[in-house]
C-alpha cells in the first residue's frame, strides 16, 4: 500500500474530538447539504500537512520542488480564471445596505443564503469535507479569536496549517460551549462518479465571497485562491473581526507590525497600513541601512489591537505565516522573506526552473535561460509575457523568518508607539508627514489613496481612495469605521500611538522614483521613532508635521538636496486640487461620516489658503508662488 493511500485512509478514520455540540451540529448540517464523500476533522499535525501536500501532488494540483533547493516545498498552479481576490464578488450581507455602507457590495442575508444554499447543495460530491478548527492569534491569547473553516480543498487545508494555528489544541480551547466564527468554503466543483478531477478545481461561472457579520459567518463559493478561500485571513481576521472590534471597542486592521530598535537598544513597535502589494512585507522585514538600527517582524499583514490596563494599544499578529506576493521579492529587496521561504513553503502561480526550483520576475538580476511559466508553457527571456503571475504568492511559516521578533507570539501583544498609513502615490503626498493629533491622523488614513495592484482582479494602476488600506476589508459602513477610530481616540485614559503618513512611491517628471525605498525606509522609521521619543525636529505645515531635509538622517545615501526637497515638498496646488476630491469621497458616507473628519477637511483647506497668503512659511519646502496660487482658487472661496 502506498503511503499516500494509507494517509488518506487514516484521514477517513479521524473523528471530531470536539465536545462542542454547536460545532458538531453545524458540521453535520453542512455535510447533509454539501454531500461530501467523507468528513475529516483536521488535527493540525505535521503528518496531516504532509498528507495534504502528497494528496495535491498525486492529483496534479502541486509538484514537488527539488528537495536540495527547496526542501519540503511545492509549486501549485491555479487556473487562469482564479488568480486573485475577487472584490466584485465579495459581499457584506449585513441586515441593511446602509450597514454595509457605500464601499461594500451588499445583498440581503436571507436572499444570499438561499441562493448559496442552492449552490452548496451537493457541491462537495466526490470530495472530502475537511473541518479546520483554527485560532487567529496565539492559542489562548485574550486578543485571539477562534474560527472553524469547512472546506473541500486540500490546498486550503495545507495553507491554513501555515497561516493559522490549527487543529486539536484549538478544539481544547473552544471547549464545550466556546463561540467561533463559522466559515464554509467550497471550490464549487462537485465530481460525478468516475469523473476526472481538474488540477485546480474551481467554479468558472460563479464565485461568491460572502460575509454575514451579524451571525459571524463566512460563506465562500467557487474560488480556491488566497483570500477568497483561506477564510481565517481577510474574511475572518479583517471583515468579520472589524465588526467584532467595533462592537467590543478594539481594532482589527490591515497592518504590519514591526519592532524597531535603536543603537542604544531601546525598542518601539510600529504598525503600518498599506494597500495590498505596496510593500508591507518588505517593510515588516526591512534591513536598515543606517548603522546600529534593527527591525524585527511581528506580522506582515494584519494587526489586532486592544487597550491594555495602562491605556496603551497592544497588538497581536493573528496570523501564523506569510502569504506574500512573490514577484519583486529578491535577496536584494527582501532577503528575510526569501530566507523565510527556503523550505516548508507553498508557491502558487510562480514559474518553474529547469532544475526544479521556482522563479518570478525580479527574483534574480538575470532571467533564467528557460522556464516553465505559471501556465505550464515553455518560457525564455525572449517571451513577451511574464513567467510568474503578478499575484503569484509564497506561503511560508512566520517562524522561519530570520528576523521574527522573539515576542511575536506573546499572548498579551506588543504596545504600539506609532501607526503608519501609506499608499502608492506618484505625486502630491510627501515622503513622510506626522499628524497633528489622533483625529488628524484618522483623517490622513481616511483619505489615503493608492494606485491599484494585481492583488485583486481588475485594472492595475488606477488611483483609488483606500482608507486605512481597508477598502476591500472593512466589514461594515466605512463612515462608521471612521467614527470608531475617533471613538478609540477619545477613550478616557488612552495613551495613543502617534500617526504618520508615508509615501515611498513619489516620482519625478520622468516617472522615476525619487526615493530608493526598501532598506532606506529605515531613515524615515528612525525619524518617526525619534519623534515618538521627542528628540527629532519637525515643522508644522498646512498638511501636517514634516521633517526638514536636515532632520532626516541621509548620511551615506548620496541623495541630492533638491531631490530631498521635492520629497518633502508641500505641494500646495496639488493639495488644493485634492480638497474637492476628498469632499467627494467623504460625501459618499452621508450622515455616517463623523463630524470630526469634516472639520479636519475644512481646517486643511483653511491652512492651505493661509499658507498662500503667508508664503514665506511654506516656500522653504515647496515651489509656492503666492500669486499663482491665488489665481487657482475658486472665485467663491
Ligand atoms: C493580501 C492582500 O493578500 O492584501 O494580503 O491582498
Ligand atoms: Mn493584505
Amino acid at each position: 500500500m502506498s503511503s499516500v493511500t494509507s494517509d488518506v485512509e487514516a484521514i477517513n478514520e479521524r473523528k471530531s474530538g470536539t465536545r462542542n455540540e454547536r460545532l458538531s451540529a453545524w458540521v453535520e448540517e453542512v455535510a447533509q447539504l454539501c454531500k461530501p464523500d467523507r468528513v475529516y476533522w483536521c488535527d493540525g499535525s505535521r503528518e496531516e500537512y504532509q498528507a495534504m501536500l502528497r494528496l495535491m501532488v498525486l492529483t496534479g494540483t502541486a509538484i514537488w520542488l527539488d528537495e536540495s533547493k527547496r526542501p519540503n516545498s511545492v509549486l501549485v498552479r491555479s487556473s487562469p480564471g482564479d488568480v486573485a481576490r475577487v472584490e466584485d464578488r465579495t459581499f457584506i450581507c449585513a441586515r441593511t445596505k446602509e450597514e454595509a455602507g457605500p464601499t461594500n457590495n451588499w445583498e440581503d442575508p436571507a436572499k444570499m443564503k438561499q441562493k448559496l444554499q442552492g449552490l452548496y447543495a451537493g457541491a462537495m460530491a466526490g470530495r472530502t469535507l475537511y473541518v479546520i478548527p483554527y485560532s487567529m492569534g496565539p492559542i489562548g491569547s485574550p486578543i485571539a479569536n477562534i474560527g472553524v473553516e469547512i472546506t473541500d480543498s486540500p490546498y486550503v487545508v495545507a495553507n491554513m496549517h501555515t497561516m493559522a494555528r490549527v487543529g486539536a489544541r484549538v478544539l481544547e480551547v473552544l471547549g464545550s460551549d466556546g463561540d467561533f466564527v463559522r466559515g464554509l468554503h467550497s471550490v464549487g466543483a462537485p465530481l460525478a462518479t468516475n469523473q476526472a478531477d481538474s488540477t485546480w478545481p474551481n467554479n468558472a461561472q460563479e464565485k461568491y465571497i460572502c460575509h454575514f457579520p451579524d451571525t459571524r459567518e463566512i460563506w465562500s463559493y467557487g474560488s480556491g485562491y488566497g483570500g477568497n478561500a483561506l477564510l481565517g485571513k481577510k474574511c475572518h481576521a479583517l471583515r468579520i473581526a472589524s465588526v467584532q472590534a467595533r462592537d467590543e471597542g478594539w481594532m482589527a486592521e490591515h497592518m504590519l507590525i514591526l519592532k524597531l530598535t535603536n543603537p542604544s537598544g531601546r525598542s518601539k513597535y510600529f504598525t503600518g497600513a498599506f494597500p495590498s502589494a505596496c510593500g508591507k512585507t518588505n517593510l515588516a522585514m526591512l534591513i536598515p541601512t543606517i548603522p546600529g538600527w534593527k527591525v524585527e517582524t511581528i506580522g506582515d499583514d494584519i494587526a489586532w489591537m486592544k487597550f491594555g490596563l495602562d491605556g496603551r494599544l497592544y497588538a497581536i499578529n493573528p496570523e501564523y505565516g506569510f502569504f506574500g506576493v512573490a514577484p519583486g521579492t529578491s535577496m536584494k529587496s527582501n532577503p528575510n522573506a526569501m530566507l523565510a521561504a527556503t523550505k516548508n513553503s507553498i508557491f502558487t502561480n510562480c514559474a518553474m526552473t529547469a532544475d526544479g526550483d521556482v522563479w518570478w520576475e525580479q527574483m534574480t538580476a538575470e532571467k533564467p535561460a528557460e522556464l516553465v511559466d505559471w501556465l505550464r508553457r515553455p518560457w525564455t527571456p525572449a517571451s513577451a509575457r511574464k513567467a510568474a503571475h503578478p499575484n503569484a504568492r509564497f506561503t511560508a511559516p512566520a517562524s522561519q523568518c530570520p528576523v521574527i521578533a522573539p515576542e511575536w507570539e506573546d499572548p498579551k501583544g506588543v504596545p504600539i508607539d506609532a501607526i503608519l498609513f501609506g499608499g502608492r502615490r506618484s505625486g502630491v503626498v510627501p515622503l513622510v508627514t506626522e499628524s497633528f493629533s489622533w483625529q488628524h491622523g484618522t483623517f490622513l488614513g481616511a483619505t489615503a489613496s493608492s494606485e491599484t495592484t494585481a492583488a485583486a482582479t481588475g485594472q492595475v494602476g488606477q488611483l483609488r481612495r483606500d482608507p486605512m488600506a481597508m477598502l476591500p476589508f472593512c466589514g461594515y459602513n466605512m463612515g462608521d469605521y471612521f467614527a470608531h477610530y475617533l471613538k478609540i481616540g477619545a477613550r478616557p485614559g488612552a495613551k495613543l500611538p502617534k500617526i504618520f503618513y508615508v509615501n515611498w512611491f513619489r516620482t519625478d517628471d520622468q516617472g522615476k522614483f525619487l526615493w530608493p525605498g526598501y532598506g532606506e525606509n529605515s531613515r524615515v522609521l528612525k525619524w518617526a521613532f525619534e519623534r515618538c521619543e521627542g528628540t527629532a525636529h519637525a515643522v508644522d505645515t498646512p498638511i501636517g508635521r514634516l521633517p526638514r531635509p536636515a532632520d532626516l538622517d541621509t548620511s551615506g545615501l548620496g541623495i541630492p538636496e533638491d531631490r530631498l526637497r521635492q520629497l518633502l515638498d508641500v505641494d500646495v496646488d496639488g493639495w488644493l486640487a485634492e480638497i474637492p476630491l476628498i469632499r467627494e469621497h467623504f460625501d459618499k458616507f452621508g450622515t455616517h461620516l463623523p463630524e470630526g473628519l469634516n472639520r479636519e477637511l475644512e481646517d486643511l483647506d483653511k491652512r492651505l489658503r493661509v499658507s498662500i497668503s503667508r508664503v514665506g512659511k511654506v516656500s522653504r519646502f515647496g515651489k509656492v508662488s503666492p500669486l499663482g496660487k491665488r489665481e487657482t482658487l475658486p472665485p467663491d472661496k
